[in-house]
Protein backbone atom coordinates (compact mmCIF):
# COMPACT_ATOMS: atom_id res chain seq x y z
CA UNK A 1 0.00 0.00 0.00
CA UNK A 2 1.13 3.32 -0.70
CA UNK A 3 0.12 6.54 1.11
CA UNK A 4 0.02 9.88 -1.26
CA UNK A 5 -1.47 13.27 -0.34
CA UNK A 6 -4.82 14.16 -2.04
CA UNK A 7 -4.86 15.53 -5.48
CA UNK A 8 -8.10 17.35 -7.19
CA UNK A 9 -8.02 14.52 -9.96
CA UNK A 10 -8.91 11.66 -7.11
CA UNK A 11 -12.10 13.06 -6.19
CA UNK A 12 -14.59 10.98 -7.76
CA UNK A 13 -12.50 7.84 -7.28
CA UNK A 14 -12.56 9.21 -3.37
CA UNK A 15 -15.93 10.04 -3.38
CA UNK A 16 -16.74 6.34 -5.03
CA UNK A 17 -15.12 4.72 -1.76
CA UNK A 18 -16.92 7.22 0.04
CA UNK A 19 -20.26 6.07 -0.62
CA UNK A 20 -19.83 2.30 -1.47
CA UNK A 21 -18.38 1.98 1.97
CA UNK A 22 -21.22 3.40 3.68
CA UNK A 23 -23.54 0.74 1.68
CA UNK A 24 -21.88 -1.89 2.44
CA UNK A 25 -19.77 -1.79 5.63
CA UNK A 26 -21.44 0.66 7.79
CA UNK A 27 -25.06 -0.73 6.85
CA UNK A 28 -23.80 -3.10 9.35
CA UNK A 29 -24.63 -1.03 12.31
CA UNK A 30 -27.19 1.59 10.57
CA UNK A 31 -30.18 1.01 9.05
CA UNK A 32 -30.79 1.27 4.88
CA UNK A 33 -32.55 4.36 5.72
CA UNK A 34 -29.61 5.79 7.65
CA UNK A 35 -26.85 4.50 5.22
CA UNK A 36 -28.81 5.97 2.13
CA UNK A 37 -28.76 9.53 3.97
CA UNK A 38 -25.58 9.24 4.45
CA UNK A 39 -24.11 8.23 1.30
CA UNK A 40 -26.02 10.57 -0.50
CA UNK A 41 -24.32 13.24 1.32
CA UNK A 42 -25.56 16.39 -0.67
CA UNK A 43 -22.20 18.05 -0.96
CA UNK A 44 -20.98 19.04 -4.56
CA UNK A 45 -17.95 18.51 -5.88
CA UNK A 46 -16.50 21.58 -5.13
CA UNK A 47 -17.61 21.60 -1.32
CA UNK A 48 -16.08 18.09 -1.60
CA UNK A 49 -12.86 19.36 -2.84
CA UNK A 50 -13.07 22.32 -0.01
CA UNK A 51 -13.31 19.88 2.11
CA UNK A 52 -9.76 17.87 1.37
CA UNK A 53 -7.97 21.52 0.42
CA UNK A 54 -8.59 22.98 3.85
CA UNK A 55 -7.53 20.06 5.58
CA UNK A 56 -4.70 17.28 5.32
CA UNK A 57 -5.98 14.48 3.16
CA UNK A 58 -4.11 10.84 1.96
CA UNK A 59 -5.40 8.36 0.16
CA UNK A 60 -4.43 4.72 0.30
CA UNK A 61 -3.38 3.15 -3.23
CA UNK A 62 -3.01 -0.23 -4.07
CA UNK A 63 -2.09 -1.35 -7.82
CA UNK A 64 -3.13 2.47 -8.96
CA UNK A 65 -6.71 2.18 -7.22
CA UNK A 66 -7.86 3.90 -4.24
CA UNK A 67 -8.76 1.75 -1.35
CA UNK A 68 -8.81 4.08 1.74
CA UNK A 69 -8.69 8.27 2.70
CA UNK A 70 -8.49 10.29 6.26
CA UNK A 71 -7.75 13.72 6.65
CA UNK A 72 -6.97 15.86 9.59
CA UNK A 73 -8.53 19.67 10.05
CA UNK A 74 -5.86 22.13 10.79
CA UNK A 75 -7.37 21.82 14.51
CA UNK A 76 -6.51 18.06 15.26
CA UNK A 77 -10.34 16.62 14.04
CA UNK A 78 -10.27 13.53 12.42
CA UNK A 79 -13.11 14.12 9.94
CA UNK A 80 -12.79 11.65 7.46
CA UNK A 81 -11.39 7.98 7.52
CA UNK A 82 -12.72 5.60 5.33
CA UNK A 83 -11.26 2.25 3.68
CA UNK A 84 -12.76 0.30 0.71
CA UNK A 85 -15.30 -2.53 1.12
CA UNK A 86 -13.38 -4.85 -0.38
CA UNK A 87 -9.98 -4.00 1.51
CA UNK A 88 -11.34 -4.36 5.26
CA UNK A 89 -8.59 -5.28 8.00
CA UNK A 90 -6.07 -5.10 5.68
CA UNK A 91 -4.16 -2.47 8.40
CA UNK A 92 -4.99 0.38 5.54
CA UNK A 93 -6.94 2.79 8.35
CA UNK A 94 -4.45 2.54 10.45
CA UNK A 95 -1.64 3.41 7.64
CA UNK A 96 -3.29 6.17 7.26
CA UNK A 97 -4.08 7.64 11.55
CA UNK A 98 -0.40 6.73 11.87
CA UNK A 99 0.74 9.17 9.26
CA UNK A 100 -1.81 11.50 10.66
CA UNK A 101 -0.81 11.28 13.65
CA UNK A 102 2.77 12.23 12.21
CA UNK A 103 1.50 15.21 10.69
CA UNK A 104 -0.13 16.60 13.88
CA UNK A 105 2.72 15.76 16.04
CA UNK A 106 4.86 17.82 13.47
CA UNK A 107 2.60 20.65 13.58
CA UNK A 108 2.50 20.64 17.67
CA UNK A 109 -1.13 19.64 17.55
CA UNK A 110 -1.54 17.16 21.04
CA UNK A 111 -4.75 16.59 20.99
CA UNK A 112 -6.75 14.90 17.96
CA UNK A 113 -10.45 14.40 18.52
CA UNK A 114 -13.23 12.82 15.73
CA UNK A 115 -16.75 11.50 16.21
CA UNK A 116 -16.11 7.84 15.19
CA UNK A 117 -18.76 5.92 13.96
CA UNK A 118 -20.40 2.61 15.23
CA UNK A 119 -18.60 0.62 12.56
CA UNK A 120 -15.44 2.78 13.70
CA UNK A 121 -15.40 2.67 17.41
CA UNK A 122 -13.36 -0.69 17.44
CA UNK A 123 -10.88 0.37 15.43
CA UNK A 124 -10.18 4.05 17.53
CA UNK A 125 -10.57 2.42 20.56
CA UNK A 126 -7.49 -0.06 19.43
CA UNK A 127 -5.20 2.93 18.76
CA UNK A 128 -5.56 4.43 22.09
CA UNK A 129 -8.79 6.73 21.27
CA UNK A 130 -10.88 7.07 24.14
CA UNK A 131 -14.69 7.48 24.15
CA UNK A 132 -16.02 10.75 26.15
CA UNK A 133 -19.43 10.60 25.11
CA UNK A 134 -22.16 9.22 22.50
CA UNK A 135 -23.99 11.41 20.74
CA UNK A 136 -26.55 12.28 18.04
CA UNK A 137 -26.16 13.90 14.69
CA UNK A 138 -28.78 14.88 12.46
CA UNK A 139 -28.43 14.23 8.95
CA UNK A 140 -31.19 15.41 6.31
CA UNK A 141 -33.42 14.47 9.45
CA UNK A 142 -32.05 11.37 9.89
CA UNK A 143 -30.70 10.68 13.35
CA UNK A 144 -26.89 8.82 13.83
CA UNK A 145 -25.16 7.52 16.74
CA UNK A 146 -21.64 8.05 16.77
CA UNK A 147 -18.74 8.79 19.76
CA UNK A 148 -16.91 11.51 20.49
CA UNK A 149 -13.82 10.14 20.78
CA UNK A 150 -9.89 11.92 21.48
CA UNK A 151 -5.97 11.09 21.98
CA UNK A 152 -3.59 13.04 23.71
CA UNK A 153 -0.31 11.92 21.23
C1 LIG B 1 -13.20 1.74 10.63
C2 LIG B 1 -12.37 1.49 9.37
C3 LIG B 1 -11.90 2.83 8.81
C4 LIG B 1 -11.18 0.60 9.77
O1 LIG B 1 -10.39 0.41 8.60
P1 LIG B 1 -9.47 -0.87 8.38
O2 LIG B 1 -8.51 -0.55 7.31
O3 LIG B 1 -10.31 -2.07 8.19
O4 LIG B 1 -8.74 -0.96 9.80
P2 LIG B 1 -7.36 -1.68 10.06
O5 LIG B 1 -7.26 -2.91 9.22
O6 LIG B 1 -6.26 -0.70 9.95
O7 LIG B 1 -7.60 -2.10 11.57
C5 LIG B 1 -6.65 -1.89 12.52
C6 LIG B 1 -7.06 -2.41 13.87
O8 LIG B 1 -8.35 -1.99 14.28
C7 LIG B 1 -9.13 -3.11 14.67
N1 LIG B 1 -10.45 -3.02 14.07
C8 LIG B 1 -10.78 -2.40 12.93
N2 LIG B 1 -12.10 -2.53 12.70
C9 LIG B 1 -12.58 -3.26 13.73
C10 LIG B 1 -13.84 -3.75 14.06
N3 LIG B 1 -14.94 -3.50 13.30
N4 LIG B 1 -13.99 -4.45 15.20
C11 LIG B 1 -12.92 -4.71 15.98
N5 LIG B 1 -11.69 -4.29 15.72
C12 LIG B 1 -11.52 -3.57 14.60
C13 LIG B 1 -8.47 -4.34 14.13
O9 LIG B 1 -8.57 -5.36 15.10
C14 LIG B 1 -7.05 -3.91 13.91
O10 LIG B 1 -6.30 -4.23 15.03
P3 LIG B 1 -4.99 -5.14 14.84
O11 LIG B 1 -4.10 -4.34 13.91
O12 LIG B 1 -4.49 -5.23 16.23
O13 LIG B 1 -5.51 -6.41 14.26
C15 LIG B 1 -13.19 0.73 8.30
O14 LIG B 1 -13.81 -0.39 8.89
C16 LIG B 1 -14.24 1.54 7.60
O15 LIG B 1 -14.03 2.06 6.52
N6 LIG B 1 -15.43 1.63 8.21
C17 LIG B 1 -16.55 2.30 7.61
C18 LIG B 1 -16.37 3.80 7.52
C19 LIG B 1 -16.44 4.47 8.84
O16 LIG B 1 -17.28 4.15 9.67
N7 LIG B 1 -15.56 5.43 8.99
C20 LIG B 1 -15.52 6.26 10.11
C21 LIG B 1 -16.44 7.37 9.95
S1 LIG B 1 -16.43 8.27 11.44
Amino acid sequence: MELKRFEKNMINEVVTVFRETILTINRKDYSMEQVKVWANNSQTLDEWLDRFEKSTTYVAIINGVIVGFGNLTEDGWIDLLYVHKDHQAEGIASGIVNQLEKDAKLRMINRLSTDASITAKPFFLSHGYQTHKEQSKLIAGVSFTNYKMTKLI
